[in-house]
């Protein structure tokens, strides 16, 4: 896979991105043996030799990401004090370390994100970012829509006001109904607790979508790898997420959104200009 030679050193953990671009500037790397000092040159990582200050760069290790669709009576932890089965049980053939990306119930179903990127997981879970979870849930009884609106607006529960939230209707069964919520953090039970405060609890929970990924026909008890599409639309969701922390809108917002356009739109027009002079 080709990149550019300041992700590369990034990547393989020597330096930050911007001190790469130093080490380049100073004649400090070779690649196959000759110095570069073009900022932007591409090398493939797993051909070329790259040496910076006379030492070989160690590749960085190979990014995994994989979705399982928890079962219920499964703890959602590689392991459990308690003896109770855990995911580690479901993961048999996975020879890299992961880490699940957040939580699910012992009781609750569905997808969990699992990775080795300790950083990108953070970010996923940080409740600034704003990263939305769906979970389709079977309630006692059926919402009416000013309860809804009270789920959707933000409840007080013990821990606070629940920040605002997404709920839909699908269904309708004889006693019960089936409803989507997304939300957009990540506290224990959360859903579980709002459905109790306007008294419709949850009698089954399974996450459908995290980010931009889909449990799909993913069958309870399995897992796979991310395609390189969806791994590349979890970074991209990482990524603009903290620019649009960093810009002051509200992550994901149709405000943020705009303004990232605007901003990439401008970068480019500077690179342009910067490319005629
Ligand atoms: N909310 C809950 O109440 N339980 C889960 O497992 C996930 C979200």
């Amino acid at each position: 896979m080709e990149v550019r030679l300041q992700k590369a050193i990034a990547d393989s953990g020597l330096a930050s991105r911007r001190r790469a671009e130093m080490l380049i500037a100073e004649g400090r790397v070779t690649v196959n043996g000759q110095v570069v000092r073009e900022q932007g040159t591409k090398i493939d990582v797993e051909k070329d030799h790259v040496k910076v200050d006379g030492r070989h760069l160690k590749p960085a290790p190979p990014q995994v990401f994989i979705m399982l669709n928890k079962p219920k009576g499964y703890v959602s932890s590689l392991s459990d004090p308690e003896g109770r089965p855990t995911i580690t049980d479901l993961l048999g053939g996975v020879s890299v370390r992961v880490f699940p990306v957040g939580r699910l119930d012992y009781d609750s179903e569905g997808l969990m994100l699992l990775t080795n990127q300790g950083a990108l997981a953070q970010t996923l879970l940080h409740p600034r970012y704003h990263v939305p979870k769906t979970y389709l849930i079977k309630v006692k009884g059926m919402l009416d829509d000013k309860q809804i609106a009270e789920l959707e607006r933000g409840v007080e529960l013990e821990d606070g006001l629940t920040k605002p939230a997404v709920v839909k209707k699908i269904r309708k069964a004889e006693e019960n109904s089936w409803l989507e919520v997304t939300i957009h953090e990540g506290r224990n039970h959360q859903v579980k607790r709002m459905l109790d405060y306007v008294r419709h609890p949850v009698i089954k929970l399974t996450r459908v979508r995290f980010g931009p990924l889909s449990l799909g026909s993913l069958s309870p008890g399995q897992f796979r790898h991310l395609t390189d599409r969806e791994a590349n639309a979890l970074r991209s969701v990482v990524t603009d997420r903290i620019k649009d922390v960093a810009t002051g809108a509200e992550p994901g917002s149709t405000a943020a959104k705009t303004r990232r356009r605007r901003a990439g739109a401008q970068g480019w027009a500077r690179a342009k200009k910067g490319r005629k002079a």
